[in-house]
């Protein structure tokens, strides 16, 4: 059985992977948007090692965080949709 941290999700917790990228959490619960677009498009992850920049969410309060870079910690807080 995976051990699992708890982390912040637009405002709700949720349980997720402790030995996982951010982006693969998120995968994981089902949010593939993870942005938008200036015109408003959804935006997920696509190359999943830092240099597509669609997966940008904020993260305990600091804006363009790439999801796939980011490991998930405990107490995390995630911003999507920006
Ligand atoms: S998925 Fe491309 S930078 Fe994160």
């Amino acid at each position: 059985v995976a051990e699992t941290v708890e982390i912040r999700v637009d405002g709700r917790a949720r349980q997720v992977a402790s030995d996982v990228t951010l982006a693969a959490a998120l995968l994981s619960l089902g949010q593939g948007t993870l942005r938008r677009s200036v015109r408003g498009e959804a935006r997920g992850p696509v190359c999943g090692m830092g240099i597509c920049f669609e997966c940008r969410v904020v993260v305990d309060g600091v804006a363009n965080r790439r999801a796939c870079l980011e490991r998930v910690r405990e107490g995390m807080d995630v911003v999507t949709g920006s």
